[in-house]
Formats: structure tokens, sequence, C-alpha cells
């Protein structure tokens, strides 16, 4: 027997014994590993190929936002998430980001001040997005970003016309459409110890005892310079297990690590840093995908801060190694 299988057992697949790409090495442990995808740098063949060859899932960056794919009351686009979708060729899942949510809103909604006519909207937004992707989205993250850093609600046309039960109505009018899909609360920092992650942890669990979630995003967009401290792998993984308890899945959503260079030190603590949160996912089995919010650096919503696994040429920095030995180490 080699080393492998010893640790690994007699049944595993060969490219379970050293994997070789990131989806590989999370199937291996039951986990998709995804990214979200942008259409304008697919101009450079290297980004479907390093997508083809490393993730098996995605979520549109942007392309299936409000904002996109409805600029207007009415007015249907979904050219570009289509465009996005057929840009890759194997199976994968995807899922769909994200229909009631305060950014990338259009104005003719931020205008609305009666509710009638702003649940109307919502109803109308979230049955066609959902009906339009059916079959090919997985899931959707029907709300997103609702609680502030204190705890309090974010202020945004749908909590000032609706009010705080808004949220509950979203999911209640994505269940109403009837698809055999997922639905997801996301939001960032609430894998923190803290007042946002109890009232975000609040608002779910009442969303699930009324049967409306299966599940909760956590975005992990993490700065090297808060950990340790306000990001600490222990606090995700308790709220893991607080989720599980509810019965939701959960998932990494968006993640990136900022980091304030590229000196080797920084790019070790970024590779540190991911490991350790990829690893709770792995080790926790409610977590069942990790997705990082882009490819490479210079494509990155936080390009400043080089927060991805790969550099602008496509090199695999350390990060990547980290993501790859959280899924592969001994369990
Ligand atoms: C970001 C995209 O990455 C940017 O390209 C865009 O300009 C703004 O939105 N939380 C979310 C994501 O849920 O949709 C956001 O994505 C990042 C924060």
């Amino acid at each position: 027997m080699t080393p492998a299988e010893t640790t690994t057992g007699s049944n595993t697949p060969p490219s379970c014994v050293n994997p070789s790409t990131l989806a590989q090495a999370g199937a291996c442990v039951g986990k998709r590993v995804g990214v979200s995808l942008l259409r304008f740098p697919a101009s450079d063949p290297r980004y479907l190929q390093t997508f083809n060859r490393e993730f098996d899932s995605f979520t549109p960056e942007n392309d299936t936002k409000w904002d996109t794919a409805q600029p207007d009351r009415g007015n249907w686009n979904h050219q570009p998430g289509e465009e996005l979708l057929a840009m890759v060729s194997k199976p994968v899942s995807i899922k769909g980001h994200t229909l009631v949510w305060h950014n990338q809103l259009p104005d003719y909604v931020n205008g609305i001040n009666d509710p009638g006519q702003l649940r109307q909207m919502m109803r109308d937004h979230i049955r066609e997005m959902i009906t339009h992707y059916q079959g090919r989205m997985f899931a959707w993250d029907v709300v997103n970003e609702v609680v502030n850093e204190d705890g309090s609600r974010r202020n945004s046309v749908f909590q000032r016309v609706l009010g705080d039960g808004y949220v509950a109505e979203a999911f209640q009018m994505a269940r109403d459409v009837g698809a055999d899909i997922e639905l997801y609360y996301n939001d960032f920092n609430i894998e923190t110890d803290s007042e946002k992650g109890q009232a975000a942890y609040d608002l779910v669990s009442d969303l699930a005892s009324r049967g409306l979630v299966d599940g909760v995003g956590f975005q992990l967009h993490i700065e090297s310079n808060l950990y340790p401290g306000y990001f600490s792998p222990n606090a995700f993984r308790n709220w893991i297990r607080m989720y599980d308890a509810l019965g939701l899945t959960v998932n990494i959503s968006e993640m990136d690590v900022r980091i304030p260079s590229t000196s080797l030190q920084d790019l070790e603590i970024q590779r540190d840093i991911y490991y350790d949160f990829v690893r709770v996912c792995v080790e926790e089995p409610a977590c069942d995908a990790i997705t990082i919010w882009g490819i490479t650096d210079n494509f990155s919503w936080q390009s400043n801060d080089d927060p991805l696994l790969y550099r602008e040429n496509y090199q695999a920095k350390p990060a990547y190694l980290g993501v790859m030995d959280a899924l592969t180490d001994p369990l």
C-alpha cells in the first residue's frame, strides 16, 4: 500500500490520491469549488482555461443583478447573463446572484414610495429571474446584505417602504415561484463574533422557522489586517454549526483576502487565511461549497489589495496552495 492509500482508503479514486486541481480536490471532500465570473476578462483565453481546469461552479459577478437584468421597469435584459452562461461549456453548478439588494439597483426602484407598487416590483423581478434561469441555476441569493455592523437593519428602499417584513416577503415570493431551487440569504462579516453575526442569525432563524430559507452564504470578504481578531475561523465554525442546527446548508460565497502589499510575508499571511477559513468549510459537513470572488487580482473588485488566488499573469499565488492544502490535508 502506498502512504496515500493508507490514509485515504483503498477505494479512493486515483484523482483523490493526488488531486491536481481545486475542483478535483473539492470533489474528494464533497465540496464544490468555484469563482465569480465576469464577461470581459474572457477575451484572454487564459481566463476560461483557468476556470475550466480548476473550478466546477460559479456565481455571476454582476450580470444577473437588478440594474443589468431589468434596467427599466418591465424591460428585461437577459443578454449579459446569457452571454456569461454561454462562455462556460462544461457542466457546472451556477448560483444566481442576487434578487433583492440595495446596490446596483436602478433609480426607478429607489424612487418608489408606495408599498403596493414596490411589492409588485419585487414580485415581478423575483419571478422573472428565477423562471428565466430555471433548470440552470440550482440556487439564488434571494436577499443580500440586510444587516448593519451594529445589528440594525440597513437603510434601503425596501426597508423604508416595506419595513422589516420585506425580507420574509421576498423569500415567500421566491418560494411562490415554485421552482426546485435553493434559496439563500447572503451577507458579509456575518462569520464574525459580533452584533452583525447575531442579527443575521436571528433574521435567518426566523425565516427558517417558516420554511422560507435553505441556506446561508458567508461572503468572507476578509482583510488580513483584522486577522487574527475580528476575522476568526472559530467564530465562523460556531455560526456554521448554529445554522446547521436550523437544518440549513451554508457556503463560502464570495471569498477574497485583502493584503496591504505583495511582500512574501503578506502573501504567506494571505495563504494562511485562505487555508484557515476554507479548512473550516472542509471540516464542517453543513458547508458544501467554496466560491472565490474572482480569478485574477487585476480583475478583482478590490484589485488594489491583491485578494485572489492568481496573479494578473494567471500564475497561482501562495493563496492557491492555501486552498489546495485545506482541501487535501487529511481530515
Ligand atoms: C461587486 C462586484 O464584484 C463588482 O464588480 C461590482 O462593481 C460591485 O459588486 N457583495 C456582493 C457582490 O454581494 O455582489 C459584490 O460584487 C461584492 C460585495
